[in-house]
Parts: C-alpha cells; structure tokens; sequence
C-alpha cells in the first residue's frame, strides 16, 4: 500500500515535469499526487504560467517625422491655429505690428522686415524660414532662439504646428 502510493507521486511528479517541459512553459498544468484514502496527504501542484499577453506596451516615439506630419497637414485647420499669432502678426505685406508681417513667411529669409526691428538672435540666424525652422521656433520660440522679443509659450503639439505652417504656405507667394 504504501509502495503504491510512493510509486504514484514519483510517477505523478515524472508525468508532471515531463508536460511541463513538453508544453514549452506556456500551459498551465494541473498535477495530482495521489492520496493516501484518509485525505490528510492529499496534495495538489499546480504549475500556472502566464503569459503577458498580446499586448505590448506601445512605445511613444520620441522623435515623430515632422515632414509626415506636414504630409498630412491641414491648413483649414491651421487657419484656426494662426488666431494665437494674429495679436502679434499681420499677413499682408508690408502689415504692422508687435511683430514682423508673416506674408509669405514660409521660405523667406529669416528676419527680413526691413524696418522690423529684431532681437539680434533673429537677426543674426543664418537662412530661410523652413517649415523646419518654423516648426521648431513655433514648438519652443525661447528655446530656438533665446533673447528673442516674441513671448509666445510655443505650440506644443506637432500637428497643430504642421496644419499652421500648411496655412501659412498658402499666405504669399
Ligand atoms: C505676443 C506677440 C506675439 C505672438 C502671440 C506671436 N508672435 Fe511671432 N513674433 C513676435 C515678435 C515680437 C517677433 C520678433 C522676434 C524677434 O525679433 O526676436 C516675432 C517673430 C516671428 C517670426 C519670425 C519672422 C521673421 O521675419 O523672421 C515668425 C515666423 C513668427 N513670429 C511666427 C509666429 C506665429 C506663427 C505665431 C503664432 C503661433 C506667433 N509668431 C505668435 C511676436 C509674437
């Protein structure tokens, strides 16, 4: 009787590793070692792996392409955006006001109203107003270009820069 139970975990605990090494890990077992008939040696193992699941946690990309977000750019929509700028910025040629007139600002050599008076960050940056150029000034004007006199906080989110610099393409030529 007592040889019998003995073989029966042995062999319950053989069978049991056995599945366990079959089944690669990715199951959950359930092994019964056979009781000695009063109940108080009865046992049960019970292997449970489980898996993390399907879902990976999606990595927030740090460094979005700007260039597809200006692909899919929406001026309607930056036309709304440009009503942070307005207090500041004229579109039409030659407009005045606390800031430089912004008629055909995309490509235009950066600070390039003749009788604006500019910061000299402005005024000594090299190069054209790229939707690049404009599109890490607008993110962080302070940070692109420290000293200069716009005190504007910066768009935060990268499509509502892309969908204004899509807007501000269509102003000018
Ligand atoms: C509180 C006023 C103010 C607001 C709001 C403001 N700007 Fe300006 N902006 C200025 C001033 C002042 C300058 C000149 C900065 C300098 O000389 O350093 C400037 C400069 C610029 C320039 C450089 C122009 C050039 O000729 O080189 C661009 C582009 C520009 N702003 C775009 C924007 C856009 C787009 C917005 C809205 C998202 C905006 N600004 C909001 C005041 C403002």
């Amino acid at each position: 009787m007592f040889d019998t139970m003995t073989m029966t975990k042995v062999l319950g605990a053989l069978c049991g590793s056995l599945l366990v090494f079959l089944l690669g890990g990715w199951a959950a077992d359930l092994i019964y070692h056979g009781g000695g008939g009063h109940g108080d040696d009865h046992q049960q193992a019970y292997v449970i792996e489980v898996e993390g699941g399907d879902e990976e946690p999606e990595e927030e990309v740090e460094e979005v392409d700007f260039a597809a977000v200006m692909a899919e750019a929406d001026a309607g929509a930056g036309e709304k955006v440009f009503s942070k700028c307005k207090a500041c910025h004229k579109l039409e040629d030659g407009g005045k006001g606390t800031g430089p007139h912004l008629w055909s600002i995309v490509g235009r050599d950066i600070a390039a109203v003749g009788d604006f008076g500019y910061s000299n960050v402005l005024a000594e940056k090299e190069g054209d107003w790229t939707p690049e150029h404009l599109q890490e000034f607008l993110a962080d004007p302070k940070g692109w270009a420290p000293g200069t006199k716009m005190s504007f906080a910066g768009l935060k989110k990268i499509e509502d820069r892309a969908n204004l610099i899509a807007y501000l393409e269509t102003i000018g030529g």
